[in-house]
């Protein structure tokens, strides 16, 4: 069950400690930590694990090499970890090391109970046996001789080791039916849909028992009924989702997040196996309920490349932070695919992307009307008249958007929640395009003025509720600009779907989101004006630098209505999409084109341009169309793309 109340356990894998955290680590914890600070926005009890993999064959290897203790290897490593969450601004709940005492303890006694435990076909779950096969040290798996490519592992390209040990081995043939009939019918979903299709085809493949122990490993827990052996890494890792929380020594707690609660594992395709299926059968095993959710999330890759040290493509988290903050880290990583798709991450491409989405079109609003307020009321509560349509379909977008981050919550899209934020924040700015606030101040309209500033302020409050699991920190700042002194307590539900709750005074904060620019960092960019695209420059300046170039953000835009515009024979008025945003532009070219035959259309706009009033119609944008005499043609693309892709 999901039902939107229940307290909800949300996982990431545990790291291994024989690296540093690179981004693809981060995303999965970035994921973890939006859905759990989202659940918390929507009233809903969450807790947050994440930790480190610290035993096992390879780490014991690592240490070796650089001449420490297995010990220290992993003291050191796990501190990488928890300070680069503390700088992504993560808030776990625990932070789990398997070398901890209170981890260990459970794992021994999920082992004892294991021992003990008969499985559905009354054989006992735990046999001893002889392993005689490969085994990949990377991957700390065994590995079949069908799996290798050349001889090697195909993940880490290098030989297995072969292997003859006396182990033992956990049943799990006998677990495969009720596992695979568990997974069938939802009871443990596997997100997205092409995961569970995968995992299913493992069942028809046929799938080995395994083993629980390895003979000489010296870094691991020991079986407790033979000390001689230590437990395979897996099975020392897996039970950390529940050693965390108190399977062996507090069952009230255990009983709240496991048993009682809504459970999802977040991890990407590599480790869907022993999730989905060894899991799950230990779980069976010693009479645990199994998990409700495993969400796999794409795999990253950097320009077409796995990421690795030996190639050098590795985006360290601490270099992000660097540049864009905890805030613009979080954002560009979440934002980079929808979660469950794999993608190639453009680097190149989070300048333009964090100036799109942060500075301009949430930053430059923030600022826009904050400073206002403070100008016109003296940072005070800005005094609210009679309602307008404009003013009303704001408020009607506001609700709209929370209800669509809810949505995206229980459907675990990070994505959907942040585009409805962002959206209204895009629908705010329309809203001021629209009501000309800083028309009604030089016109003395002070009554209307208040209330389009408060209906703007409300907005953005709401906006910033629905961005915070995205952007915790910047969150927090907009709110104190509209004068909440505690910004936390206003992330509940009633902030979120409540109306009129800016206590004031406004003041603007000049540090929001710093526009990046690659010339003159953090430089302040106004948008292009209508005017300064339009005038032909004089020839000497005629050469463009790419710089310049970059500042016009050229979007595909898709023409949704187009309409001729009253007593302008020339000119036609369009309603475009780009990607989710929607906007009206105006176009001289009803000479050249019937309204009905540009409906449908994909076409070329500048995005940047200030918006203008063009015989009395709004225009926010500019088409592109190339012309030689009196034959005008619209810039169109030869083959079809979304809307609101850029041109560059
Ligand atoms: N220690 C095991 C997990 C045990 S959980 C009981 C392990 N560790 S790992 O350090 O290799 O982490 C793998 C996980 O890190 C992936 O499942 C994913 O969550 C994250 N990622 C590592 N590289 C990644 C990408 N290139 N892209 C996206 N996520 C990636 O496996």
């Amino acid at each position: 069950m999901n039902d939107r109340k229940q307290p909800i356990y949300i996982t990431t894998p545990i790291y291994y400690v024989n690296d540093k955290p690179h981004i693809g680590h981060a995303y999965t914890t970035i994921v973890a930590d939006y859905l759990t600070r989202a659940c918390r926005v929507l009233g809903r009890p969450a807790f947050f694990l994440t930790g480190t993999d610290e035993h096992g064959a390879r780490i014991a290897q690592v240490a070796a090499e650089h001449g420490v203790t297995p010990q220290t290897w992993c003291d050191e490593h796990a501190e990488h970890f928890r300070r680069t969450w503390e700088r992504l601004d993560i808030a776990y709940d625990h932070f789990i090391r398997t070398t901890d005492d209170r981890h260990t303890n459970g794992v021994s006694r999920m082992l004892e109970r294991m021992r003990a435990a008969t499985g559905p076909d009354g054989q006992p779950v735990i046999y001893e046996g002889v392993y005689e096969g490969l085994y990949c040290l990377g991957c700390e798996k065994f590995i079949t001789e069908k799996e290798l490519v050349d001889g090697m592992c195909p993940a880490h390209l290098t030989p297995p080791q072969r292997l003859t040990e006396r182990n033992y081995f956990f049943r799990l043939s006998a677990f495969l039916p009720q596992v695979e009939d568990l997974i069938r019918r939802d009871a443990i979903r596997i997100l997205p849909d092409e995961r569970k299709r995968e995992v299913l085809g493992l069942f028809k493949q046929g799938l080995d028992d395994f083993s629980i122990s390895r003979e000489k490993v010296d870094w691991g827990v020991p079986l407790p009924f033979d000390p001689s052996q230590n437990a395979y890494v897996w099975v020392d890792a897996l039970p950390n989702y529940i050693t965390s929380i108190g399977y062996a020594d507090d069952r009230d707690h255990f009983a709240r997040w496991w048993t009682n609660g809504h459970v999802v594992h977040l991890m990407a395709k590599d480790i869907l196996k022993f999730h989905a299926v060894f899991w799950p059968a230990m779980l069976l095993a010693i009479g645990e309920e199994t998990p409700d959710v495993i969400f796999i999330h794409g795999y990253f890759t950097v320009n077409g490349q796995k990421m690795s040290k030996s190639l050098g493509n590795v985006i360290d988290p601490h270099a992000l932070v660097d540049v864009f903050g905890p805030d613009g880290a979080r954002h560009l990583l979440l934002t980079q695919f929808q979660l469950g798709q794999d993608g190639d991450v453009k680097a190149q491409e989070f300048v333009r992307q964090f100036n799109a989405d942060l500075a301009n079109d949430l930053g430059n609003l923030v600022s826009r009307a904050v400073t206002m307020i403070e100008r016109h009321f003296d940072g005070r509560k800005p005094p609210s008249g009679g309602l307008e349509e404009a003013d009303r379909s704001l408020r009607e977008a506001a609700q709209s958007a929370a209800a669509a981050f809810a949505e995206a919550v229980a459907q675990y899209s990070p994505n959907s929640g942040i585009a409805a934020g962002l959206d209204l924040a895009r629908a705010t700015n329309r809203y001021f395009d629209r009501t000309q606030p800083w028309a009604l101040a030089k016109t003395g309209q002070t009554e209307r003025l208040g209330t389009v500033l408060a209906t703007a302020a409300e907005a953005i409050r709401v906006a910033a509720i629905i961005l915070s699991p995205d952007l915790p920190g910047k969150a927090r700042a907009i709110l104190k600009t509209l004068g909440f002194t505690d910004p936390e307590s206003e992330l509940t539900p009633e902030g979120l779907y409540g109306w009129d709750r800016c206590p004031g005074p406004f003041r603007p904060d000049g540090s929001l989101f710093p526009r990046h620019d690659k010339r003159k960092p953090q430089a302040q960019e106004k948008p292009v004006s209508h005017e300064q695209a339009e005038k032909p420059g004089p020839p000497t300046e005629n050469v463009v630098s790419i710089d310049e170039f970059a500042r016009l953000q050229l979007r595909t835009a898709e023409v949704v209505a187009a309409d001729r515009v009253a007593g302008a024979d020339r000119l036609l008025k369009l309603e475009i999409a780009i990607g989710t945003e929607r906007r009206q532009i105006v176009a001289g070219i009803a000479a050249h084109y019937a309204p009905e035959d540009l409906v449908g259309k994909t076409i070329i706009v500048v995005a940047n341009l200030k918006p203008a009033t063009i015989r009395g119609v709004q225009s926010h944008g500019m088409l592109l169309a190339a012309s030689d005499g009196d034959t005008l043609r619209l810039v169109t693309l030869d083959g079809p793309l979304p809307s609101g892709a850029s041109i560059g």
